[in-house]
């Protein structure tokens, strides 16, 4: 109850001298827990639920609207909600998480690995819940679903960060932020490569028979890669979409897909795969198979992907990846720079996408143009994978 109090005294002094941020009313969000959703309500979070968490010191709620350090010596206890280990993607995405949200720099992270299972993130947001973290984190596997649980935290007082997909909620104002990819402008950066690439090597009104090999199918990074895609092909009449499945973003998977479509088709030119993994896979049971990966439109199979990671660009620079556009994983500094903001009560913006490159194993195309946007392709050399933190 004290708690309440001194929650609802901070919300309304900090609302008072301060707006919402991204675009919402400051009147609203301080009438409900959702303050934290505006920035504000960081402190008053932490005065209702980190403290006790950390020791139940509810005279240390004052300190926390000072600077978000609680009872047990200036400690912010995060939860974060990870859809899995599924690819290289994901592994440099958990390391630079739990590199950020180090003892050392002040936080205790408690991490949750969901196996790619929505009900295993649900049931780890009502867990943070219930330890009264200070943030909670959800990097979610699909878009949807998210309603009840995310009320959950609402009602809870606790701010929460979406990072990397999206989620599709009726109630904007039950996550304070998202950080993330635009996955259908990375599909489409690929398609405008691809179709200056057929250009450029005099292929480009030559029929291309394009497989797509999609990640999870309703995680953002699969709804925008597949319409990135989808799109090309409909503004192309020369390129036909044989087939698109699941790979889940998965090598074991990308692989099995694959195999079983080179049984069905003998004429695959392009293969999309929607990640680094699925695209190993995939190269794997194209060689096994008996045919090549490579660069030349209608003797080899292009395989094109998405990520950039290390081996990823790795397979880019031993012509086996003709095109890779990257998505990145480093959220970490991303999401401790919004969570700073609020412990400030400064304003963060609601959504924010993070700048990524698109890289080539040919010189054949130095930049594409999508929705009047100028993208620089650079080509894949071993001095440029060695600059890579990933
Ligand atoms: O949501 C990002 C995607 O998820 C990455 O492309 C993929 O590798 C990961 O598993």
């Amino acid at each position: 109850m004290k708690r309440k109090i001194v929650a609802l005294f901070l919300a309304t002094c900090m609302a008072m001298s301060m707006t919402a941020c991204g675009g919402k009313d400051a009147s609203a969000d301080n009438a409900s827990s959702n303050d934290a959703a505006g920035g504000d309500d960081a402190a008053a979070d932490d005065a209702t639920g980190g403290d006790d968490a950390a020791g139940g010191d509810d005279a240390a709620g004052g300190d926390d609207a000072a600077g978000g350090d609680d009872a047990a010596g200036g400690t912010l206890t995060v939860g974060f909600s990870q859809v899995g280990a599924e690819s290289d993607w994901r592994t440099a995405n958990s390391a630079s998480m739990k590199e950020t949200f180090s003892e050392a720099n002040g936080y205790e992270l408690i991490f949750d690995d969901a196996q790619q299972k929505q009900e295993n993130q649900i049931a780890a947001i009502r867990n943070f819940i219930q330890q009264e973290v200070d943030y909670i984190v959800l990097a979610p596997v699909t878009e949807t679903g998210w309603d009840t649980v995310l009320q959950e935290a609402y009602d809870a007082g606790i701010p929460v960060i979406i990072v990397d997909r999206m989620v599709n909620i009726s109630n904007e104002e039950l996550y304070t932020a998202w950080v993330g990819s635009n996955f259908q402008l990375e599909g489409e950066k690929a398609c405008a490569w691809l179709e200056a690439y057929a250009e450029a090597t005099g292929k480009g009104s030559e029929e291309l028979n394009i497989i797509d090999i999609q990640g999870t199918i309703g995680a953002s990074a699969q709804i925008g890669r597949t319409a990135g895609l989808e799109a090309a092909i409909e503004a192309h009449d020369n390129w036909k979409l044989l087939e698109a499945q699941s790979g889940e973003f998965t090598q074991a998977k990308g692989q099995e897909v694959m195999e079983s479509l080179l049984k069905q088709y003998d004429d695959i030119d392009v293969v999309y795969c929607e990640n680094d993994n699925e695209a190993f896979g995939a190269i794997d049971a194209i060689e096994a198979a008996g045919k090549t990966v490579g660069k030349e439109i209608g003797k080899d199979i292009l395989v094109m992907s998405f990520d950039s990671t290390n081996a990823g660009l790795t397979d880019v620079l031993n012509g086996k990846i003709i095109c890779n556009t990257e998505c990145n994983p480093l959220h970490g500094p991303r999401v401790e720079e919004i969570i700073k903001k609020l412990e400030a009560g400064e304003q963060v913006e609601k959504q924010q996408f993070v700048d990524e490159e698109i890289f080539a194993g040919t010189e054949d195309v130095p930049s594409i143009k999508v929705n009047d946007t100028e993208y620089t392709v650079t080509t894949v050399t071993q001095e440029v994978i060695d600059g890579r933190a990933y």
